[in-house]
């Protein structure tokens, strides 16, 4: 399969390799949007939450009746309350509990204890101050090291069987063979750093409209979720209500990055508040609530070592790593297969040994480890191996491109299995590494290097080379809460040949309204324009696992093109039937069948959808549609070349980015420029990674960064400008070869950005500086280098 002789369909059918204008743009741009806060209900009361000004005491009291005095406060709730209802805890989606409003403890800054319920938000808000609350401290732990000290004091006191801070410890790899391969290397390579935290600050925050109507028990359930089904059945399985009862609707969600995958307490209250007082509840989070207690990333130390050969070959890796969790351990986990960080953290190499270790601290800081563009701690993995493969290049003394080429997988590797235990799709690594290189001149810069050490400039080029995970599951090795991660796709053809389609998964802005259309234009040759699609409403679309860790494409896009197929096979029936010919005899070009020799006896799929339901074969049941589950055979491995060109000012350490060459392979892209678009912003955030944007605590567990002007997120202004690039290596396990490309910039691009910064001041002896690599610690780095 291949895409280079350009799209089969035309610009009116629009179906693959076409970049189709966003449909849901009309309605972005024209403000027409409809989100949770658009949402106004007959009687809605709102919500507001008091949340603990510590991060780790004991709750000795608390005190609502001030608040319960103000007019317009219809009820205060507390966990004591929701405690009668069995509702003061909940599970998370990894299988952890985690406390909906506090009775025993708070154990980070901005955890929820009570909620006010009152006729508008301004009382709610004022009210919720009111609240008095006494504690007694605790020891506030804010980093994991303490955590698993043996003298910590243990956060999750609740849990009967937890003596420690511990939350898990995994393995994965051959540490015997990986011990061997160390014995014999010629030259080992290691590298301690940290990923520091990081929130996904979606512009639009989380809230929820909740409207249980006490009558008929029906719970309509308005709310930013990335995966509505599976919060659904959470929703079942917290609250006891029956399933088929509770109704979640996603409408327009402004952006979602991984932070409106769990389920958070604020979601839990104010459905419980609705059903017990028997009216609408909206809660809307502020933007500092948001920031400060739902889902954070990364938050991973990591040391990796590679053991090399004499001529620079890699002969094994050596992992470990402790990742700080935060209170509740509430990402979404697969059960069988712990931190997708196994997956991936050989890189785009070949070598034999690797053994990778890591462990999970409670701390007092909100819940962490989402998968903020990225599935399940692969951008920390990808950053460690692409950065200790630079490190790798320097103490051979070759080039990093070459070094590179010399250990890459080679294409007729494919599918490789790792040492780790995953099989890579596909893959050509050095061709997207020779395309980056001629698009950014790297010979040239190379050159200029030398050059500009001598007239005392500092110039550095910083590469990438990653591979990337996305598209869970199998079933079979992959869920959520033992959901198996497949996703589904129902398709209908109405009588005049306009189709709808619905889908498990739920955009939050990547497109999917345009591009899934696509997909069903490609099959089926119905116009893309024609295609409605329909997604985020449980009662209206078949059960999926939700949009997250790119795996629209790779699941719901597969079920797309397999259900857009068998009503092709159904259409062949039908065309037959109206042709008066055999199957057998008729040949497909997309939105027609006709018969082989004979191209004027000819129909339209319009045609045959109208006969579907006036005219159908006899036997043949009417109707045009249907739905496919698809539970793909294997994830897909998208990936590709980064490189990036600094320019370093010697006197203040200011670096700036001179170039940024993005080579990405996702196998047949669907719209070019939708997956541009993803592209374009996941290089910002890694930049952003990099150089800027980082969540702090103090010792106390205080939330340094619960605003935007202490937690810097680039604008148009800083953001660096992207040359892009493509080649196309389609994915064998996918039916039209598309692998996900949502978050593969913002895993591969953070590593060619402080690649590039190292490279600057190599010639100095600086092998690492941390993210985020502020022009201080350039300057500092630089300044040590010089006196040691
Ligand atoms: O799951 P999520 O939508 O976040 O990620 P994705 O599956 O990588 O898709 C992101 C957007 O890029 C969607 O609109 C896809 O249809 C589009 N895409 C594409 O056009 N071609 C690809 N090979 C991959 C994604």
């Amino acid at each position: 399969m291949t895409t280079t002789a350009g799209p089969r369909t035309t610009p009116e059918v629009a179906g693959l390799g076409h970049s189709r204008r966003r449909v849901e743009d009309a309605r972005f741009i024209e403000g027409q949007g409809n989100y949770v806060d658009d949402i106004e209900l007959p009687g809605m009361l709102h919500m507001a939450i008091h949340r603990s000004p510590l991060a780790h005491a004991r709750i000795l009291s608390i005190d609502t009746s001030e608040a319960e005095a103000v007019e317009g406060v219809i009820a205060v709730v507390t966990g004591e309350l929701l405690a009668q209802y069995n509702l003061a805890w909940m599970p998370t989606l990894s299988g952890d509990t985690q406390a909906v409003l506090a009775t025993d403890k708070v154990r980070f800054q901005g955890q929820e204890i009570a909620a006010v319920i009152a006729t508008d938000r301004y009382i709610a808000e004022d009210a919720a101050e009111l609240i008095q609350v006494e504690y007694e401290d605790l020891e506030p732990i804010v980093n994991p090291q303490r955590a698993l000290e043996d003298d910590a004091p243990v956060i999750r006191d609740d849990k009967e069987d937890q003596d420690s801070n511990l939350v898990y410890t995994w393995e994965s790899g051959d540490k015997t063979a990986t011990d061997a391969a160390f014995d014999k290397a010629a030259h080992v390579v290691s590298l301690e750093t940290f990923y520091p935290r990081s929130h996904p600050s979606p512009l639009e925050t989380c809230g929820i409209v909740a409207d249980v109507n006490s009558a008929t028990g029906q719970a309509n359930l308005y709310m930013t979720s990335q995966a509505p089904h599976a919060h659904r059945t959470v929703f079942a399985l917290v609250a006891g209500l029956p399933e088929q009862n509770i109704r979640i609707i996603s409408p327009d969600i402004g952006g979602g990055f991984g932070n409106k995958v769990p389920v958070y307490p604020g979601y839990v209250v104010a459905t419980a508040a609705s059903l017990v007082i028997g009216k609408p509840v909206k809660w809307v989070e502020t933007r500092t609530e948001n920031l400060i207690s739902t889902g954070f990333a990364r938050d991973y130390y990591m040391k990796g070592e590679l053991a090399l050969s004499d001529e620079g070959r890699i002969l094994g890796l050596r992992v470990d790593m402790v990742s700080d969790q935060g209170a509740f351990y509430s990402d979404a986990q697969p059960t069988a297969f712990k931190a997708g960080l196994f997956h991936i953290v050989t890189g785009s190499y070949d070598y034999p040994a690797a053994h990778v270790t890591t462990k999970g601290a409670y701390t007092n800081k909100a819940p962490g480890g989402v998968a903020y563009r990225c599935s399940f701690r692969v951008t920390e993995a990808s950053y460690l191996i692409e950065r200790l493969v630079q490190n790798a290049a320097y103490e051979i003394g070759i080039d990093p491109a070459e070094f590179r080429a010399k250990n890459f997988i080679k294409p007729e590797q494919f599918p490789y299995a790792t040492p780790t235990g995953f099989v890579y799709d596909s893959g050509d690594y050095e061709k997207a590494m020779r395309l980056a290189m001629e698009m950014v001149g790297y010979d040239e810069i190379q050159n200029e290097k030398e050059k500009a050490l001598e007239e005392g400039r500092l110039v550095g080029v910083g590469m990438a080379s990653f591979t990337e995970v996305v598209g869970a599951g199998h079933g079979e090795e992959y869920d959520i809460l033992g959901l198996k991660m497949f996703d589904s796709a129902e398709l209908r053809v109405h009588p005049t040949g306009k189709a709808i389609l619905k889908l498990g998964v739920k955009s939050q802005g990547q497109g999917h309204e345009t591009t899934f259309a696509q997909i069903v234009a490609e099959e089926l040759g119905i116009p893309a324009s024609d295609v409605k699609v329909i997604e985020g409403d449980t009662d209206n679309t078949p059960y999926g696992l939700g949009t997250y860790a790119s795996r629209s494409t790779p699941v719901a896009g597969a079920a797309t093109a397999v259900i857009s197929r068998k009503l092709r096979e159904k259409a062949k029936t039908i065309a037959a039937h109206l042709l008066e010919a055999s199957e057998d005899d008729l040949e497909w070009e997309p939105g027609r069948f006709s018969v082989a020799g004979d191209p004027e006896s000819s129909v339209t799929i319009q045609d045959i959808a109208f006969a579907a339901y006036t005219n159908p074969p006899p036997g043949l049941e009417a109707g045009l549609e249907g739905v496919n589950y698809y539970d793909p055979p294997n994830m897909t491995y998208p990936f590709g070349t980064y490189i990036v060109v600094v320019d370093i000012d010697p006197d203040s350490g200011q670096w700036k980015v001179r170039r940024m060459v993005a080579v990405d392979d996702c196998g047949v892209r669907i719209n070019p420029m939708v997956v541009e678009g993803q592209i374009h912003g996941g290089l910002a955030e890694g930049y952003a990674m990099s150089s800027m944007q980082y969540m702090t605590f103090d010792e106390s567990g205080n939330c340094i960064g619960s605003n935007f002007m202490d937690y810097l997120i680039p604008t148009a202004w800083e953001t660096p400008r992207f040359e892009l690039g493509e080649t196309v290596t389609p994915s064998p396990h996918h039916p039209i070869g598309a692998k996900g490309v949502g978050e593969s910039a913002t895993v591969g691009s953070p590593a060619a950005y402080v690649n590039a910064v190292v490279d600057a001041l190599q010639h100095l002896g600086v092998t690492n500086i941390d993210m985020p690599v502020s022009s201080d610690r350039v300057w500092a780095a630089m300044e040590q280098a010089e006196t040691s």
